[in-house]
């Protein structure tokens, strides 16, 4: 197996290898394993794979989860159904940049997914570096976030364009979670700056240290989440992956987040996600 780093700040691409191999070889496995570890997002392409190794590479990783909005291969549960046709047209939900379901207690630990089909030109997915992003955060800053935890929720998002008692019975299903703002890798024990999309506020920002007045409380915390929301934003953090059908991605959930450029309407785009079920965030 070759790896060759695609940015400075993140992404390797692997050659030489064939992820259905590494469902039943150990020592692949433990070397691509390393190499997600280092480099938090994987690429591959030309992957001859079924569904059901799909499956059962991702589930070496540990069990796989459903999504509640996006629905599963029927045949394949776990492996998410991430289609874009011209019918679809108000299913953009994947062009914000995101760590997958943060809105979950146990956020998932990284994800595989798969190209079926995407438009000739456009269509990428890009990724973000945010062990990156909280290094490079100006030293007041980290001291003013070291302590802060904030609230995490589907609601805004996938919920936004339901009924609304179909948004409140997502919401009852799938209750809000709440998250330190720099989390730990669990296995690495870099920092990670811990929002993005599905982040609404701050749950213990309102204290005298921080609020001179009530009035301070808001913009004060939503100025400051904006901000930290904004640096994945920031190309020197990122990698930009360009798709074929068979190509793959592999990525670390836990100190990234991705953002799926959707510049190719009407053109169609297909892509099957096998979700990792991840631990809870300290
Ligand atoms: C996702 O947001 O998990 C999907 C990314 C993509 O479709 O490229």
């Amino acid at each position: 197996m070759r790896i060759e780093q695609l940015t400075h700040a993140l992404g390797a691409e692997l050659t030489g290898v064939n992820l259905a191999d590494a469902v039943h070889d150990e020592g692949l496995f433990v070397e691509i394993r390393a190499a997600l570890l280092q480099h938090r997002v994987l690429f591959l392409r030309d992957q001859e794979i079924s569904r059901a190794e799909h499956v059962a590479f991702a589930r070496r990783f540990g069990e796989l989860e459903d999504h509640p909005v996006a629905s599963s291969d029927p045949e394949h549960p776990g492996l998410v159904r991430i289609y874009r046709t011209p019918e679809q047209p108000n299913d953009r939900y994947e062009n914000a940049w995101h760590s997958d379901a943060t809105w979950r207690e146990a956020p998932p630990f990284g994800a595989v997914l798969r190209c079926v089909d995407c438009p000739p030109v456009g269509g990428d997915t890009m990724w973000a570096n945010m062990v990156l992003a909280y290094e490079k955060l100006p030293a007041h800053v980290k001291d003013e976030i070291a302590d802060l935890r904030a609230r995490h929720s589907i609601e805004a998002t996938f919920g936004a364009n339901m009924p609304i008692e179909k948004r409140l019975a997502l919401k009852a299903q799938y209750p809000d979670a709440e998250h330190p703002v720099v989390r730990t890798h669990p296995e690495t024990g870099e920092k990670i700056l811990y929002v993005n999309v599905f982040t609404t506020h701050f749950t213990n920002f309102h204290t005298p240290e921080r609020v001179r007045y009530g009035q301070d409380a808001n913009p004060g915390g939503a100025d400051l989440l904006r901000y930290l929301v904004s640096q994945a934003f920031i190309p020197e953090y990122q990698v930009r992956w360009r798709w074929k059908p068979r190509s793959i991605a592999i990525w670390d959930n836990t100190p990234t987040q991705h953002y799926a450029v959707m510049d190719y309407p009407p053109s169609h785009r297909k892509m099957e996600r096998a979700g990792i079920i991840g631990g809870k965030p300290y």
